[in-house]
């Protein structure tokens, strides 16, 4: 593998005294499609954010091209969190702000030069292309769960992100909407994107990830590539149960 685009050097994560992600160290590659699998609780979540530098270490480094992001200056991390966008799993969008507001915010801090219309414009592109057919100027909390994420979604798009770390990313969203993300994904991918993402859906995992890995106790157990991916049986049990370090049927 190349110079990765994230990595975690020996991160330890802790809160409120639980230590939630132990003893990790990941390599993400730029341009592949990395899946986190595993069972609920046991640190998928917190280990997307810490790659996405959004949670910083107890111990241990995150690098972005090799440079620790708990060390970056205010211009790196703003160039960072233009480059890199995250659907969050539970969508985070401002409950005060209406649809639009919520959109146009990510353009105004990244590029304070674009003028309104042109703001319009690629807000109503993205909200066209996640599939979103209703009122944008109505408060997160009128819509159902499904809505969020695809405004979330359309929220990640909108800088035109390098990187992207998506989490229980078409969870509550119907086959139809689901699709559609999977076939933006694919554009993004044949873009040569970077992308990290959590599911537990065992189609999208099989059909979108270049390599696999499972975290179970906070810690990355399994990691399988494309090949290994499509000849392992027991996908599924992993992801239910996250078998950890024991590469059934997975090696080569
Ligand atoms: N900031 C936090 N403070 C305390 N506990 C947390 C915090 N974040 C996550 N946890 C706990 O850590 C465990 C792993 O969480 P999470 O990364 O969200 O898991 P997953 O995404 O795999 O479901 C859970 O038990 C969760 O409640
Ligand atoms: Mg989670």
């Amino acid at each position: 593998m190349g110079e990765p685009i994230i990595e975690l050097k020996d991160v330890l994560f802790s809160a409120q005294n639980r230590e939630i992600v132990r003893h990790t160290s990941l390599q993400f590659e730029e341009g592949k499609t990395t899946a986190i699998v595993g069972p609920s609780g046991e640190g998928k979540s917190t280990v997307l954010k810490l790659a996405a530098g959004l949670l910083i270490p107890t111990e241990g480094m995150v690098l972005f091209r090799g440079k620790d992001m708990a060390a970056m200056n205010r211009a790196q991390n703003s160039a960072f969190r233009r480059e890199g966008a995250v659907v969050f799993q539970d969508s985070a969008l401002w409950a005060n702000q209406d649809l639009f507001q919520c959109l146009e915010l990510p353009l105004k801090i990244h590029f304070p030069k674009m003028k309104a219309e042109d703001r319009k414009a690629r807000i109503t592109e993205v909200v066209k292309e996640v599939g979103y057919t209703k009122d944008i100027h109505v408060r997160p909390a009128m819509l159902s769960m499904g809505e969020q994420k695809l405004i979330a979604f359309a929220r990640a798009l909108l800088c035109r992100p390098e990187l992207l770390f998506l989490d229980e990313w078409t969870e509550s969203l119907d086959d139809t909407a689901a699709q559609r993300l999977i076939n933006l994904v694919r554009k993004l991918q044949a873009e040569k994107k970077t992308i990290i993402f959590v599911s537990h859906d065992l189609r999208i995992i099989k059909n979108l990830a270049d390599i696999v890995i499972t975290i179970v106790s906070g810690q990355p157990g399994l990691i399988m590539t494309k090949d290994q991916l499509i000849k392992n049986e027991n996908l599924s049990e992993i992801i239910e149960r996250g078998i950890a370090g024991d590469a059934k049927g997975g090696a080569p």
